[in-house]
């Protein structure tokens, strides 16, 4: 592209909108319709090293304004995005495609986070505990890092970037982040509201631009302290060891591949209204995806009925149009590397019920469309079965027994979100206990965390760290341990100790 526009929005540092030093520029695609949205910088590291300039300038003063009125800043903005949630639903359906409930759901996502971590503003807490020594005091609290980088997915635009951004801020961190390319516009829209809500020049920068270029350097930077990304495996893994190199904290979300256990006793009505939406709602297109169906034999024909009835009507279209349920896919090479892997499922010997190609009639033919697949016949060896495929693909794998099903939930590279749809309690109890995940559901589909509680994964999902909940707090902030010795003489006892 690198065309240059005087239209193209701009990036924002140190409280300036700017445009890219090279003058290139990069669009924004509609994927329901092709239409071009919009152009926004495409930044490389010179772009990238101005903002995290500015965002280390601003840390002292930003890092010295108590907590709580920073916090104000933060709950002003949950405010304005209440005022514009319906607008800024609409723009992430024309920017990346799921339906406009779903949009709403990701702004009031980002609004609850806003306001939960609003209200730790008052609290960061930290503890005292008694000191081994008389007349000295022992506690610690919370102290931010400095400049920290984010860098986001398509998928959740403006929820992702809030579980970052926010917390990070709240800690007294300064922000430089780097949106998915996919997904440029809301997240201008999202920074502009938080300059709105009044934050001061260099505590939160956007730098819009490729992954190689601006979100490489961002991660290189010797002044950003921390990386949190959410995305793929294979970058996330590759952003850690460069991480590991310059000693700096990463937090990473990555991959999923979520299963859902169906016993023999579950009530099949519900779980077939679960499982289709945690299938295909945001058309397949979440790490939180429902991937897997392992099903009990006895409940096996009767559950796959019911899906593949459902699957074969679900309306695809605009998700602008109230009556569509799934939207198109973000982008053309998402759709064929979802159709190569339906060419891998069919290959390996799995058995197609539903699904399995691009749709083009109904008006479709300018969009990314692709129809909700349901394979059968699936053995969880298979890559179609441990591969995260990201979009709107389903596999059913029979099991003989509450503990066959379990061990082949875990039997996965990943560990985000699991469920068991049961009325035995014993069976939902023992299946918490075993199963290897960051998020356990019981009767519900593997979708839908809530912003007050941790989300994250275990094995190659991620690297140990929480964001949502107050465990975010962790990825954003360090332990400093204090005393103060009121004895007035050096305390003999200390020497002692060691
Ligand atoms: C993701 O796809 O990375 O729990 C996050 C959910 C959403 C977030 C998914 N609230 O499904």
């Amino acid at each position: 592209m690198g065309r240059e526009a005087p239209d193209t929005l701009k990036n924002y540092i140190n409280g300036t909108w700017v445009g890219a030093r090279s003058g290139a520029a990069m669009e924004s695609v509609n994927p329901a319709t092709g239409e071009t949205l919009g152009l926004v910088q495409r930044s490389g590291p010179e772009d990238v090293h101005d903002a995290v300039r500015a965002a280390a300038a601003a840390f002292p003063a930003w890092r010295r304004t108590p907590a709580p009125r920073r916090a104000e800043i933060l709950f002003r903005a949950a405010e304005r995005l209440v005022a514009h949630k319906e607008d800024l639903a609409q723009l992430m359906t024309r920017e990346m495609g799921k339906v406009i409930a779903e949009t709403r759901g990701d702004v009031q996502e980002a609004i609850d986070m806003s306001y939960f971590i609003a209200g730790e503003g008052r609290r960061l807490h930290g503890y005292t505990t008694p000191s081994e020594m008389p007349n000295k005091a022992a506690y610690c609290v919370r102290a931010p890092l400095g400049v920290v980088g984010i860098i986001t997915p398509w998928n959740f635009p403006m929820a992702i970037p809030s579980w970052k951004i926010v917390p990070a801020l709240v800690c007294g961190n300064t922000v430089v982040f780097k949106p998915a390319s996919y997904t440029p516009l809301v997240a201008l829209r999202f920074v502009q509201i938080l300059e709105e809500a009044g934050l001061p020049p260099g505590v939160l920068n956007i730098v819009t631009g490729p992954g190689q270029g601006a979100g490489e350097a961002l991660v290189a930077h010797p002044d950003v302290r921390v990386v949190s990304f959410t995305g793929s495996t294979e970058t996330g893994l590759r952003l850690a060891e460069q991480c590991a190199r310059l000693g700096k904290r990463i937090s990473l979300e990555m991959g999923g591949k979520n299963a859902a256990i169906v016993m023999a006793d579950a009530d099949l009505g519900l779980a077939t209204d679960a499982l289709i939406w945690s299938a295909f709602g945001t058309t397949g297109q979440r790490c939180t995806a429902c991937s897997r169906i392992v099903v009990h034999r006895a409940a096996k024909s009767e559950l796959t009925e019911r899906l593949v009835e459902r699957a074969k009507r679900l309306r695809l279209g605009d998700g602008l149009r109230p009556e569509t349920e799934v939207g198109p896919v973000v982008s053309e090479s998402q759709l064929d590397r979802i159709h190569q892997y339906v060419q891998v499922g069919l290959q390996e010997g799995a058995r197609l019920l539903v699904g399995g190609s691009r749709v083009r009639d109904g008006g479709l033919d300018r969009g990314y469309f692709y129809a909700p697949t349901i394979f059968d016949r699936v053995r969880p060896e298979m890559r179609i079965a441990q591969e995260e495929i990201f979009g709107p693909v389903t596999d059913l794998i029979e099991a003989d027994s509450f503990e066959s099903a379990v061990e082949m939930l875990n039997d996965s590279r990943y560990g985000l979100s699991a469920s068991i749809f049961t009325h035995d309690i014993n069976a939902a109890m023992r299946a918490i206990d075993d199963i290897d995940a960051g998020i356990v559901y019981v009767n519900h589909g593997t979708i839908g965390a809530e912003v007050h509680l941790p989300f994250g994964g275990t094995k190659e999902t991620g690297n140990g760290h929480r964001e949502g909940g107050r465990q975010v707090l962790d990825v954003f902030s360090e332990w400093k341990a204090v005393y103060v010795d009121y004895s007035g003489r050096l305390q003999r006892a200390q020497i002692d100790r060691g």
